[in-house]
């Protein structure tokens, strides 16, 4: 069974580094613009700042971690880092992924969400689509984005006036 996607505790680093480090080097150039090391996988998976961004799983069964998002958070932004494990993939688990992180990221109050791949990733690029992200071509990257409603502020209705 898949399970939706929950936060990631900070007891569950090695799980997700775990998950990184399966990766071969194409997908981790994918993931982050570069065929990262081992070491460099576990030095990221570690100085990941919990308080301040956000790390969702999907297991299988309840103890495998198959996908994951880092979401990062800026001031005016945040940005989402994702990784599904070969075999579960074109299941839905990248998208459920991303809806969680958009929804995560709309309780920080955030202007704007987004993602960068590199342009021949098709997968992400129509991934991004698909929640009405907007694309961006830089050279050899792809921005998307996608701007998230503002907050409502809570209006109070007028005390009635007392003559
Ligand atoms: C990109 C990635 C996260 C997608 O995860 P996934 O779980 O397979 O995605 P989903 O099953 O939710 O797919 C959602 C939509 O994305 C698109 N998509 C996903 N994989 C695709 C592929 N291989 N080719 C074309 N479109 C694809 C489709 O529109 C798909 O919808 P559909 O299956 O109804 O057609 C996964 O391929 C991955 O981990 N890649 C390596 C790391 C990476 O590229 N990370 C992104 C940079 S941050």
């Amino acid at each position: 069974m898949i399970h939706a996607p929950r936060l990631l505790g900070a007891d569950e680093r090695e799980t997700y580094a775990r998950h990184l480090l399966a990766l071969d080097p194409h997908d981790r150039h994918l993931r982050f613009g570069a065929g990262l090391s081992d070491c460099t996988l576990r030095a990221y998976a570690s100085g990941i700042d919990l308080e301040r961004d956000a790390l969702f799983g999907v297991f299988y069964e309840g103890v495998t971690l198959i996908g994951a998002a880092h979401l990062a958070r800026a001031p005016s932004h945040a940005e989402i880092g994702l990784t599904v494990a070969p075999d579960f993939r074109r299941r839905g688990i990248g998208s459920a992924l991303v809806a969680t992180c958009c929804r995560h990221a709309r309780t920080w109050g955030v202007r704007s969400i987004f993602m960068r791949c590199a342009a021949e990733n098709t997968a992400m690029r129509n991934l991004a689509r698909a929640h009405g992200m907007r694309l961006i071509v830089d050279g050899p990257e792809v921005d998307a984005f996608l701007a998230m409603p503002e907050r409502r502020a809570i209006v109070r209705p007028a005390a009635p006036a007392h003559h």
